[in-house]
């Protein structure tokens, strides 16, 4: 009998063609939105399901696990970030949890957070806000004045195969200075980009742009707050495109009202798709709606990739990005 496997919204087909040439039989979403968790949890119940693609904004706790029975075997979820997954409940239910990372989406992904930099240091959003709304008088000495990237310094936290991207842009482009905080010394980060190890709190007092390229787990959780947006530069930007959580909203926002840090740019949100108006009054914040892994190649790729893991899983092979 035919392998199925529910994707639970529309992905770029790459993926989908492959686990069809494989011959497993593919339910995708009908609709382009996010499948509500009762659709969910009665879909895998109503058939039994060997394999589920799940998206980033899907739950996959104890619930929808029991609801996925003894037949569910693979979760490949179409995001790096697997915190949107209960790992520990997976295991219990012997579920194989795969992501989907890679060279493409690191790649995607430390773009973003270039040209978020980019954008923050030239004020490239407010300028064309300026320009639309007619504003543009003439040119003028003093107008709309940003900063430079070159000779200043980027701290990275948070050094995987995100963190060492942004790092070999700034460092082969720009020759930028770069610190980083990371649980382990990394290599590479050291002798190929000069960038030098030291605690968050370190590189908080020191860097001008600071990067976070971590993942969202409980000890990540909020590490960004009130007393690290004290220790920052009054003229440094923050640039998140990990996760959400990892940095107090609140905190972000007192910081900016009062002044303590000179911007930031946000991929990503505490309590997404919600973004506090706060945030968006600002002129100096900078929002994309989880758009930097949004590249045509990228998406194809991580298609691909989380059809990979699934056709080995059910072939009894190791997936080359199981998590759990
Ligand atoms: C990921 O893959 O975790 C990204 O956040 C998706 O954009």
């Amino acid at each position: 009998m035919g392998k199925h496997v529910l994707i639970t919204r529309p992905i770029p087909d790459a993926g989908i063609a492959l686990l069809k040439k494989k011959g497993l039989l593919v339910d995708v979403s009908e609709r382009d939105t996010l499948m509500p968790r009762k659709e969910l949890i009665r879909r895998l119940r109503a058939k039994k399901y060997d394999a589920l693609l799940s998206i980033l904004t899907d739950h996959i706790d104890e619930s929808v696990l029991k609801a996925g029975g003894a037949s569910l075997r693979v979760v490949a979820n179409y995001a790096v970030g697997v915190d949107n997954i209960d790992l520990e409940a997976a295991k219990r239910h012997g579920v194989i949890v795969c992501n989907a990372a890679g060279d493409e989406i690191s790649e995607s992904v430390a773009e973003h957070a270039i040209a978020l930099m980019f954008a923050l240091a030239h004020r490239i959003v407010e300028a064309d806000e300026y320009a639309r709304r007619g504003h543009y008088v003439g040119w003028g000495p003093q107008l709309l004045l940003g900063t430079d990237l070159i000779g200043k310094t980027v701290g990275i936290v948070g050094v995987g195969a995100i963190g060492e991207r942004v790092m070999r842009r700034l460092w082969d482009g720009f020759h930028i200075k770069l610190l980083y905080a990371n649980p382990r010394p990394n290599i590479v980060a050291e002798q190929k980009y000069g960038a030098k190890r030291m605690s968050l709190r370190a590189l908080l007092r020191q860097a001008d742009f600071v990067s976070l390229h971590l993942p969202l787990l409980p000890s990540t959780h909020h590490l960004i707050g009130r007393k690290e947006f004290d220790v920052m530069k009054k003229t440094a930007y923050l640039v998140n495109t990990a996760r959400g959580a990892i940095v107090d909203e609140a905190a972000l926002i007192d910081a900016l009202r009062k002044k303590k840090i000179a911007g930031a740019a946000l991929d990503v949100f505490e309590h997404e798709p919600r973004i506090p108006k706060a945030l968006l009054a600002f002129s100096n914040v900078i929002t994309t709606p989880h758009t930097a892994s949004a590249t045509i190649e990228t998406r194809q790729a991580m298609s691909r990739r989380a059809a990979e893991n699934i056709v080995a899983a059910l072939s009894g092979r190791k997936p080359k990005n199981r998590v759990v």
